[in-house]
């Protein structure tokens, strides 16, 4: 094997992965359009558009566009019934937004730790979490991969828990053929730059309930009602609106993400078929239920067992001088200090200490083995994928066998 490039060898590659969010001519075209012939914002025929193409898109009666996935999901919340103290269930190893719009709510995240085959909340440790005062299960199909919707709906269904996906990273995934998002009460999406749909800043709520759709609307849109006058407030809700502009940069790329899914689903395939043979690489699992991925982060797990004890954050750094950014991610929602509040703004969180829990298996993988690949990472040709697969062949087996090579 040649020598690394952290030792002072050739790396693997120099050239950078595809460019992520993409400025084509077609997006280009829509805003301009948009800006000279429509609406720029509330009622633009641009948003309702863009709103009944995501539905549709998503098996989904009804969507309603918002600012971004942090206010979809506050919406989503608050038109659950979600109330001061009530409790909402929600995974430690996600984006901060899960957890702190449970909080923007005024409601206490209740966090279940995550199954280590799939890095989603574990469905065997939900109903042990469940109290008098839980009002919403939140799942998040992390990296775009369903959680165990199944086991979940039927959870919610037994205690009379409302289901809200949170699948801000998870356009296009399905379970049992029906795409994510309207399997509970509703679901979330984020359409800010990193997401496999971008328009910048921008998010989405879907449902197949009407009432639950109304009052998301009223949330969304300053307490308004459909019927009712434009200066008549019915909830206390605010400007959660997306624009047209960039409702009409989210319109064409219903189409494109879908060609992206099939050149992510294929360059995933390779990944995980050489990955999967490298010992102490441990690809990521699905669900029974899961008929396609979104692929938008791409996850694995290093063991360092496995390679001397060399830590991850070795590996990483070989990795990324050989030209393949590979990198840690999320760490334990519960350690951020934003869950050290302060008792007179939110008195309902003073009976619950997040500085002293401890969820180990979110804690392993998040500190010692989880590894991301950025989803740009799979929408390169063979070749890139190639790379990819050369580089890790490279670190892991210098790792095995020249373990002396390596300082932390
Ligand atoms: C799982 C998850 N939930 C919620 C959000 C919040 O979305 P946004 O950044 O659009 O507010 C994000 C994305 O950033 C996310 O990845």
């Amino acid at each position: 094997m040649s020598k690394l490039a952290i030792h002072g060898g050739d790396p693997v590659r120099t050239k950078p992965f595809p460019e992520w969010p993409r400025p084509t001519s077609e997006l280009k075209d829509a805003i301009i359009s948009t800006l000279e012939n429509e609406g720029w914002g509330v009622g633009s025929k641009a948003i309702s558009r863009f709103e009944e193409r995501f539905a549709d898109f998503h098996d989904a009666k009804y969507c309603i566009s918002t600012s971004s996935g942090t206010t979809a999901l506050w919406v989503a919340l608050k038109a659950a019934g979600v109330k001061a103290g009530d409790e909402v269930i929600v995974p430690p190893y996600t984006f901060i937004a899960t957890a702190s719009a449970v909080l923007m709510a005024n409601a206490v995240p209740i966090f279940v730790d995550i199954d280590e085959n799939t890095f989603n909340i574990d469905p065997d440790l939900i109903e042990d979490a469940i109290t008098e005062k839980t009002k919403v299960i939140m799942p998040v199909h992390i990296a775009g991969n369903p959680a165990d919707m199944d086991r979940i709906l039927s959870i919610g269904k037994k205690h009379n828990i409302s289901i809200i996906e949170d699948a801000a990273q998870a356009h296009g995934a399905e379970w049992y053929g029906t795409k994510v998002g309207a399997h509970g009460i509703g679901g979330i999406f984020s359409f800010q730059t990193s997401k496999n749909m971008s328009a910048g800043e921008g998010g989405a709520i879907v449902s197949n309930d009407e009432t639950f759709y109304d009052i998301c609307f009223s949330y969304h849109n300053c307490g308004r009602t459909k019927e009712g006058a434009f200066y008549e407030h019915q909830f206390l809700g605010g400007n959660f609106r997306l624009n047209a502009m960039a409702s009409s940069m989210l319109i064409p790329q219903i189409d494109t993400v879908q060609d992206d899914m099939i050149l992510r689903d294929k360059n995933r395939s390779k990944l995980d078929a050489a990955l999967g043979q490298i010992e102490g690489i441990s690809i990521n699992g699905a669900y029974d239920g899961t008929t396609r991925q979104a692929n938008h982060i791409y996850l694995t797990r290093y063991n360092a067992d496995h390679f001397n004890g060399i830590s991850r954050e070795m590996f990483y750094k070989a990795m990324q001088a050989e030209g393949v950014y590979t990198y840690m991610g999320y760490t334990p929602l519960y350690r951020e200090k934003l869950f050290v509040t302060d008792g007179k703004e939110y008195p309902w969180l003073k009976d619950y200490d997040f500085g002293s829990m401890k969820m180990p298996v979110t804690e392993r993988l998040a500190d010692k083995e989880a590894v991301w690949l950025k989803q740009n990472h799979l929408l390169g040709n063979e070749k890139d994928t190639q790379d990819i697969i050369d580089a890790f062949d490279k670190v892991t087996s210098t790792m095995r066998n020249n373990p002396e090579l390596f300082k932390d």
